[in-house]
């Protein structure tokens, strides 16, 4: 037996933090580390932001729980504030990411269905995916280590290389209801999906009767300097997955369709207990003042360029350690040349907190309320690294 009565299902690092402060969290002994990882994606105005606070201790005051056999006005306001603000025109919403997944693929499978084509049930993915850990999501994320010893695959995914169009359309078939992608990769190792394939993806669903399924969990909410990352292509989804950054660190995810995509999810056929419950929705619609407001958007855009150049630097004077730097806006990846769990070792050993993610990659991804300074200060962190790791390399090669 561990001594720990928690599942070991999370390889956790020695850390324990009390509180935070913005892009810093403070662990039990008082040490300040500049968190650059911000809950995985989550965290998008950082730690304690004044409006979220207030707007989450007003409502737990007021109200917390009432289950949708009842209105709940701040249900019904953040769902017309993301129609106002996407593609959309419907919104449900969910606990978590996963949640907001599989609302998605229910949505599709019950449009064909309701257009009297139920034999159109599967969903192409991409590989390097990650859609979540419930039995469809692993299965939509085709990843063998997710899926080992969970017994039968859930049916109904087909998974192609990654940005191969040739191979998508090879993959649709009379079964194919959608193709399911992130327009960005998070946990694949911030892979963007060329503009280009997203316009050639959406004509190819258009052609072929298809929906197209943008999964913005990690991506959305201004992560890469737009609202919505798919909207740097010029390319609309008939449905989208969002969570992580909505709910600022408080629970929360949503799933957006059009009037059409929806029309198969008719009264009884999909519920949650806890999705769009009023504090998640206090919180959201919180998050969203901030990320609207004019201007917001801008700032993200200027500080991830003035974050991108000096990781450029630092890769091009330690190359033996970066070997190059990918993403837009504040999501970006360092491509490792050295095992990225060890990059990551001596990022966390200059108290600076980061996330390790496939193809060798260390995801950079702060609060976009980061400051020009916070932003300033984590580049000589990471150049403190990277110059230890190199020299550290050469040292073992004398
Ligand atoms: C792109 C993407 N989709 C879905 C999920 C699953 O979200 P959750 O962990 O909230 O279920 C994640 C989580 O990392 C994600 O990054």
């Amino acid at each position: 037996m561990s001594g720990s009565a928690l599942y070991e299902t999370f390889a956790r690092a020695p850390l324990a933090f009390e509180k935070g402060e913005g892009a810093w969290l403070v662990t039990e002994r008082g040490e300040r580390y500049l968190d650059f990882a911000a809950g995985i994606a989550v965290n998008s105005l950082g730690h304690g932001h004044p409006h979220l606070v207030a707007a989450l201790t007003e409502q737990a005051a007021k109200l917390w729980h009432v289950s949708n056999l009842y209105e709940i006005p701040g249900q019904r306001r953040l769902g017309e504030r993301l129609v106002d603000a996407t593609f959309a025109d419907k919104v449900f919403f969910t606990n978590s990411g996963a949640e907001a997944l599989e609302c998605a693929i229910k949505t599709a499978r019950r449009y064909h269905y309701v257009n009297g084509q139920p034999e159109r049930y599967r969903i192409i993915t991409f590989e390097g995916a990650f859609h979540g850990r419930t039995l469809a999501t692993i299965a939509a994320g085709g990843q063998q280590k997710y899926l080992e010893g969970y017994g039968p695959k859930v049916e109904g995914f087909d998974q192609v290389p990654f940005d191969d169009l040739r191979a998508a359309e090879k993959a649709i078939t009379a079964e194919t209801a959608a193709i399911l992608l992130e327009p960005v990769q998070g946990e694949g190792g911030i892979r963007d999906f060329p503009m280009q394939s997203l316009k050639r993806l959406r004509q190819l669903c258009d052609e072929r009767g298809l929906l197209l399924i943008f999964d913005e969990v990690q991506c959305g909410i201004g992560r890469t300097g737009k609202l919505f990352a798919h909207e740097w292509a010029g390319v609309e989804p008939d449905l989208m997955a969002i969570a992580k950054g909505i709910g600022g660190g408080f629970p929360m995810g949503a799933c957006l369709a059009t009037d059409e995509a929806a029309k198969g999810m008719t009264a009884g056929v999909h519920g949650t207990t806890f999705g769009g419950n009023p504090l998640a929705m206090a919180v959201g619609n919180a998050v969203l003042d901030v990320v609207l407001e004019p201007g917001f958007l801008d700032e993200v855009n200027r500080k991830a360029l003035l974050f991108k150049q000096g990781l450029a630097a630092v890769a091009d004077e330690y190359p033996q350690v970066i070997e190059g730097i990918r993403g837009t806006g504040l999501m970006l990846g360092l491509k490792c040349t050295m095992p990225n769990g060890k990059v990551n070792m001596a990022l966390r050993d200059q108290h600076l907190l980061a996330v390790p993610a496939g193809d060798n990659v260390i995801r950079l991804l702060p609060p976009l309320t980061v400051t020009d300074a916070e932003i300033q200060d984590a580049l000589a962190r990471i150049r403190a690294a990277a110059k230890g790791l190199a020299e550290a390399a050469s040292a073992a090669a004398e």
